[in-house]
């Protein structure tokens, strides 16, 4: 691959303490919850996308599925390995950039949690290209009516953080949804700017649709608190449930909610 983005840095410097952030101590719940909605078939194959240090990677293929974790950081991805090989568990780990992977179409279910690659842009990325080419490698890579699971940054809570100074000021693009910071991937390094774009669920419906895929519920998904509930204006993530429906593109339909 070409030189480092942004984020690959940051989480290559981050990956030694991510499994101590706060949010990542839910993956049995999270895992659970993803089963009800992914409709897998016993021993299906799941793809996730921004899979990280692997946690929920490995707790799918505890649970006896075939999984393959892509991830842009060879730091998480490591850590990913050594996890699964302490659980004595095989995942597939691919290091690959989402917004470039091509797969044939194999996969029973995809995931893309906690902005896994999502909308966490480069500073060249486009904030429309960026998601919508993920969404169409996942599409590409997926059966027909297999299912996606995408928990992505929510732009409402977003845009209530920022005032005209901060626009002004370059912390907030209201145009494209980006917000600019700088974070120290752990105690002790150097900040690393990035950008890291938010999203409105009806846009997420279009760009779904777009990349040949249905949305069918946009849930409340910041982790933590993920369920079958409204969004929340303040809630960090939406929570997009989605199937690949190319029969009823072509139609030029929509799936109806499901529950
Ligand atoms: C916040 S972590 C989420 C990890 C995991 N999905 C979880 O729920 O714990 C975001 C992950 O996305 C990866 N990532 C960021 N941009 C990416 C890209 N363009 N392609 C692939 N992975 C990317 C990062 O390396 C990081 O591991």
């Amino acid at each position: 691959m070409s030189e480092k983005t942004t984020w690959e840095r940051f989480f290559d410097a981050h990956a030694p303490i991510y499994d101590d952030n706060v949010f990542t101590k839910n993956t049995i719940r999270e895992v659970d919850f993803l089963l009800d909605e992914l409709h897998l078939p016993p021993g299906g194959s799941v793809l996730d996308v921004g899979c990280g240090t692997g946690r929920h990677a490995i707790e799918l293929a505890k649970r006896g599925y075939a999984v393959t974790g892509l991830d842009l950081s060879s730091e998480m991805l490591s850590r990913a390995a050594d996890a699964a090989k302490a659980e004595s568990v095989h995942v597939e780990w691919i290091r690959t950039n989402a917004t470039q992977f091509t797969f044939p179409e194999k996969y029973d279910a995809a995931v893309c949690l906690c902005e896994g690659a999502f909308g966490l842009l480069g500073q060249s990325d486009d904030p429309i290209d960026q998601p919508l080419s993920i969404l169409c490698n996942v599409s590409r890579s997926l059966k027909p009516q297999a299912r996606a699971v995408f928990t992505v940054a929510n732009a409402a809570a977003m845009i209530r953080k920022y005032q005209n100074k901060d626009v002004a000021e370059g912390r907030f693009d209201p145009l494209n949804m980006v917000e600019s910071s700088e974070h120290a991937p752990r105690q002790g390094l150097p900040a690393i700017a990035v950008r890291e774009r938010a999203f409105v669920p009806t846009e997420l419906i279009l760009l779904f649709r777009i990349a040949g895929m249905s949305v069918l519920n946009t849930w409340g998904g910041t982790a933590g608190n993920w369920g079958r509930r409204p969004l929340e204006m303040d809630e960090i993530e939406i929570m997009v449930v989605a199937c690949k429906a190319a029969e009823l593109l072509a139609a030029g339909g929509t799936a109806k909610p499901r529950v």
